[in-house]
């Protein structure tokens, strides 16, 4: 009795919740006992610099926001691909799986913080407002348009590696998803008519995790050699934290061919400040009493809203999930989802 005052701080982990009205419960249960504001939802994502860095870029720079929309891009890509698989955790990963672990929470995070409208301030509501309007204008799904839409993974055994089944407490007849992709669509005027495809999975080739905004093309090329869509700028969050926009250049000599050349930033090594980790920088803000890089409740809540209808079609889906080589990039799918190429030697996904 009488523990809980105005400067106490509740830190809650994600997953909150299997869905939305177990989220909700939660909310509502701790709710019950403390205020909105002294509610710190960790989503270690908003904890990166790398993550941060995409609102400075656009929003400290004139050069970037103007082109930041439908008039000059044509889809976004945000991929968080992992080379690790389940490890020790089958247990709490087979109830879990791939859209809650890491959809709902660090990918929404990504889509917010590069689709959101420039923010009032830097203070916390007025960053999360424009998030919350972000999930809140993600055109629904329905139970039926998640299987135009949404892919589900999962990863198999190949040369020496295990597959999911094999994993440790995984039951052998588990659908639970390792790989998921979603087209998303945002309903407003920025956005209209632009795809984000939001990707991730287990057991990939490599450890990448990026936001790329590939632009539309020019009318016409007058330079040969010239690429279509030549121009996209990668926001790598991991392993590197770097900012790479493609652009085409002269290539040297008497002729007037030309060819993509990254212009690249590499935040590690040219900028000389220490980058905290994100776990380290969230718990400094919960003890300042700092609720920027927290998820709110009702941003949480349309967040699991958004991904219900998938959740929904999972559960009557009695088809298996696609099975995709471990250690691979997969397999083309539909809509091209699952491959990623090399450009320039460094990894960018090669999906417009
Ligand atoms: C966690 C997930 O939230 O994020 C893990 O539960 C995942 O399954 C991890 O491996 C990925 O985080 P990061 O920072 O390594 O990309």
């Amino acid at each position: 009795m009488g523990l809980n005052a105005d400067n106490v701080r509740v830190v809650l982990e994600k997953p909150l919740g299997t869905d939305l009205a177990s989220s909700q419960q939660i909310n509502n249960d701790v709710g019950s006992f403390f205020k909105e504001e002294q509610i710190y939802r960790i989503d270690h994502y908003l904890g990166k610099e790398s993550l941060q860095n995409v609102l400075a870029l656009r929003f400290a720079n004139v050069m970037f926001e103007p082109m930041w929309n439908n008039k000059y891009i044509k889809s976004v890509q945000l991929t968080i691909a992992e080379q690790l698989g389940v490890e020790e955790r089958g247990e709490f990963y087979d109830i879990t799986g791939a859209l809650r672990d890491m959809v709902q929470n660090h990918l929404m995070q990504m889509l917010c913080m590069t689709a959101m409208e420039p923010p009032k301030s830097l203070d916390a509501d007025d960053v999360r407002d424009e998030k919350v309007k972000v999930i809140k204008s993600l055109k629904p799904l329905t139970i039926e348009s998640v299987n135009e839409n949404v892919v589900r993974g999962q990863y198999t055994e190949a040369r020496d590696m295990k597959g999911y089944l094999q994993e440790l407490n995984i039951p052998a007849e588990s659908f639970t998803e390792t790989y998921v992709a979603i087209k998303a669509e945002i309903d407003n005027e920025r956005w209209q008519g632009v795809p984000f495809y939001l990707r991730t999975g287990k057991r990939m080739a490599d450890k990448v995790a990026e936001i790329v905004l590939n632009f539309r093309d020019l009318d016409s090329h007058i330079f040969p050699g010239s690429q279509p869509f030549a121009n996209r700028l990668v926001i790598e969050l991991q392993p590197f934290d770097s900012v790479r926009l493609c652009v085409q250049v002269k290539t040297p000599g008497t002729g007037n061919n030309v060819e993509v050349t990254p212009m690249t930033i590499d935040l590690d090594k040219q900028l000389t400040g220490r980058r905290p980790e994100a776990y380290e920088r969230l718990l400094l803000d919960v003890i300042n009493g700092n609720l920027a890089l927290f998820n709110r409740r009702d941003e949480l809540e349309a967040a699991w809203e958004y991904v219900m209808p998938i959740l929904d079609n999972w559960a009557k889906n009695t088809q298996a999930p696609h099975g995709y080589a471990a250690h691979s990039w997969g397999r083309k799918q539909r809509v091209n989802y699952w491959r990623v190429t090399a450009i320039n030697g460094t990894k960018s996904s090669s999906i417009v």
